[in-house]
């Protein structure tokens, strides 16, 4: 296949490209390079070993989008594109929902009259909100707390309506819990600017030196511990799932949504645990207030994309945390 990337460039999607590559599909990529490097896709290009062609744009820019539909016979997009820092979404709403409403508007406009209907997009697990029961189902209620959560929310809404209008579109909402790890090469992975919002990276960063400690956001949570607890997934597995939603999109046409996550949560100090005995690095770390916003616990119910995608994470939480410090260890400051 021949398989249009938006935002392929960054993290989820540069991971996503090497599966893809590997499964011999061809892959063009669409990035503005917000919040990622180019170099990202040099390494995708030398640990596949095949090319990749990279489009340097911004995906409200329809002109452009338009002439990247004139020049190559896509078979399907993947839209990961779109900006995800909760705390800045609260900031600058404006910013996020032109980038991630807009942007996913444009592109589906641009498909539309390109003659193409088949999409994977990227959803959140924030889509459900503090849910009122675990495991977390893909029919449970949704709800956003934070203007990030509603842009995600609204460009699904926004999907079902096209698809419920036009059933020629082929959709998969893919719902991702806690991305963390890094490819098994230590070429690619995650590169937070400036100080890292989410726990994985935060946690590198101060094994390494570059944090002088984690702060523990609340221990007063209802959980075993205290701490906050997520369902941490490999983001190989997540890249793997985009693969399998798309074999499902052509065999199987219509709209489906599915959770990606391991089915299993892990609270802060199980992850700083975990981190500690397999990379012997120790973390120091302070419990502060609960970060304003956050929720106790959340993990997926998973067995609908097993059942229905053949699909199921495959990484640990020891896989997680030792790829994510090999690609730190590798790349002490990133791409740069
Ligand atoms: P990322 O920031 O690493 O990747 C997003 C990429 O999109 C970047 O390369 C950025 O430069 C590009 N981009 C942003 N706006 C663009 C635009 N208007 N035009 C072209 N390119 C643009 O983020 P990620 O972690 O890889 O996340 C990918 C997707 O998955 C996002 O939509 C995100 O909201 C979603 N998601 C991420 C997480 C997570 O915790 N990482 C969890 C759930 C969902
Ligand atoms: C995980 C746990 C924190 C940092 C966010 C978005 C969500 C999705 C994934 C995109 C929580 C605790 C964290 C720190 C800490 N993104 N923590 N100290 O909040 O579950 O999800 O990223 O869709 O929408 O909200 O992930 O990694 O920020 O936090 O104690 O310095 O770690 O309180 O319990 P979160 P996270």
């Amino acid at each position: 296949m021949k398989v249009l990337v938006t935002g392929g460039a960054g993290y989820i999607g540069s991971h996503t490209c090497v599966e893809l590559l590997a499964a011999g599909h061809e892959v063009v990529v669409i990035d503005n390079l917000c919040n990622s490097k180019e170099m990202a896709l040099q390494r995708v290009r030398q640990i596949s070993g095949r090319p990749l062609a990279f489009v340097h744009a911004d995906l409200r820019d329809a002109a452009a989008l338009a002439a990247l539909f004139r020049e190559y016979a896509f078979d399907a997009v993947i839209h990961f594109a779109g900006l995800k820092a909760v705390g800045e979404s609260v900031q600058v709403p404006l910013d996020y929902y032109h980038n991630n409403f807009i942007g996913s508007l444009t592109l589906c406009r641009v498909m539309l009259a390109a003659g193409l209907r088949t999409l994977v997009f990227s959803s959140s697990a924030t889509v459900y909100g503090d849910p009122a029961a675990l495991p977390i189902r893909e029919d449970f209620p949704l709800s956003a707390t934070n203007p990030y959560g509603r842009t995600k929310l609204f460009v699904e809404e926004m999907l079902r309506d096209l698809q419920r209008a036009d059933d020629g579109w082929n959709i998969a909402l893919l719902r991702y819990f806690n991305p963390a790890g890094a490819h098994s090469s230590g070429r690619i992975g995650e590169d937070p600017n400036g100080v890292p919002n989410n726990l994985m990276p935060f946690i590198t960063q101060v094994a390494i030196g570059k944090q002088p400690e984690l702060l523990v956001f609340g221990d007063d949570y209802d959980t075993p511990d205290g701490t906050g607890v997520r369902d941490y997934i490999h983001v190989v597995d997540l890249a793997q799932g985009h693969l399998a939603a798309l074999e499902r999109l052509m065999a199987n046409p219509g709209l489906v949504t599915y959770n990606l996550g391991t089915g299993r949560g892990y609270s802060v100090l199980e992850l700083i645990h975990a981190f500690e005995r397999t990379c012997e690095r120790s973390v120091p770390y302070r419990v502060v207030a609960r970060r304003s916003g956050d929720i106790g616990l959340c993990y997926a119910d998973p067995g609908l994309a097993h059942a229905e995608l053949g699909w199921r994470a495959r990484f640990d939480i020891e896989d997680m945390v030792r790829d994510s410090w090999r690609w730190q260890t590798c790349n002490p400051d990133g791409y740069t």
